[in-house]
């Protein structure tokens, strides 16, 4: 048996690793995960009680196009009902993006580094990755769109960017959307949305009014902190809603997580308190860095690459072993750096602390730095 030519030695996803798996292989007390950018604060306390309240439905399907979180989503983004396909998890989108719109043949463009996940849905459907440069390591917008061809389909933009945090400013994203042709759809992923405090960051929704080409990716799993859950969304014109609902499978998001949902929708304190630690975790991890002068890219979202100056995957063991699981930027392009998320302030202080005894190990900094 062979499996379709285009799947062939397509890496499988490797997720970060899991907390128990590490508290066992290395007898620790205490493992914190700061590697897949959770929200280190969880969820809304509205979610269990709200998820008791459906507990009589659990043998029945879900509904399929989710009316009721449809409906409470619609009115908190101030948008069209028809403009929103949801999907376990954006993940999903993304697929449903490369089923309904790449064929053999097609294109898509992404950014060089970026989530790995444009390039993987794009190999499925046998169409063939561009792959553009970041510039400072952020999205250098003018040479994708001197990328696009008569056979790109999609320009995929990560906003911010994974893994570099960067972003694109609304200047720059609709200079570039004015130049795009017609016959290309633009995904901007905006998983991190709401931790976003830069002015210059686009309010994408907007320009969807008067550019049907665009779909915006958002998604429950970050700060709302619902990732067990899978839910994430897509806001685009209703014409590219009804094609993504061609080939999206029938109760893709469970009735749990469609109620989750609702429930975090309806905390918008928790989500600003959320944001405003982040804001302070991005402080409290950044001002050390700027002490032990080591690069960094301006972070946006809850996370930070930065550059360790030692093989990555080193690193990522070492603090492995003192219970810190973060990401290497190895695998991520970057074999110098890692992506660490932001913590709550005791899980900063103890990575800080993790980190700065492997940087005097090593000779990096003085014992008294
Ligand atoms: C940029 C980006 N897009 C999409 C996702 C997928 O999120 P979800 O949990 O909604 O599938 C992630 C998750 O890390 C991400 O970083």
């Amino acid at each position: 048996m062979e499996p379709k030519a285009s799947i062939r030695g397509l890496p499988v996803y490797k997720p970060g690793k899991p907390l128990e798996e590490v508290r066992r292989e290395f007898g620790l007390s205490e493992v914190i995960k700061l590697a897949s950018n959770e929200n280190p604060f969880g969820c809304s306390p509205k979610v269990w009680p709200a998820l008791g309240k459906i507990k009589e439905q659990f043998h029945i399907y879900p509904e399929g196009l989710a009316p009721d979180l449809r409906e409470k989503l619609a009115h908190h983004l101030e948008t069209d009902p028809e403009r929103i396909i949801f999907g376990n998890g954006s993940d999903e989108i993304i697929q449903m993006i490369g089923r309904a719109y790449l064929e053999l043949g097609s294109e898509s463009v992404m950014a060089d580094l970026t989530f790995p996940r444009y390039e993987t849905a794009t190999r499925i459907e046998g169409a063939k990755p561009v792959k553009v440069p970041l510039k400072d390591g952020v999205h250098d917008l003018q040479a994708m769109l001197g990328a696009i061809t008569d056979q790109t389909r999609i320009v995929w933009i990560c906003n911010p960017n994974n893994p570099t945090g960067t972003i694109v400013s609304y200047e720059e994203l609709s200079r570039f959307l004015d130049q795009v042709p017609d016959h290309v759809l633009v995904v901007v992923d905006e998983a991190y949305y709401e931790y976003v405090t830069d002015s210059e960051y686009p309010n994408t929704l907007s320009l969807l009014d008067y550019n049907p080409q665009i779909i915006v990716l958002r998604t429950f799993s970050k700060i709302y902190g619902l990732a067990a859950f899978r839910v994430g969304y897509g806001v685009a014109h209703p014409d590219v809603v009804r094609e993504l609902n061609r080939v999206r499978e029938p109760f893709n998001v469970s009735r749990l997580a469609q109620q989750a949902a609702i429930a975090a929708l309806d905390d918008e304190p928790f989500i600003l308190y959320c944001r405003n630690q982040n804001r302070l975790g991005i402080k409290q991890i950044t001002e050390q860095l700027d002490e032990w002068n080591l690069h960094y890219y301006p972070p946006s979202g809850n996370f930070i690459l930065l550059d360790t100056t030692m093989p990555a995957d080193d690193v990522y063991q070492e603090l492995l072993q003192q219970g810190i699981i973060v990401r290497s930027g190895a695998a991520l392009g970057f074999p110098s750096y890692i992506r660490v998320t932001v913590g709550n302030e005791e899980q900063n202080k103890r990575f800080l602390y993790a980190f700065r005894k492997l940087l005097e190990m090593k000779g990096k900094i003085s014992a008294n730095a």
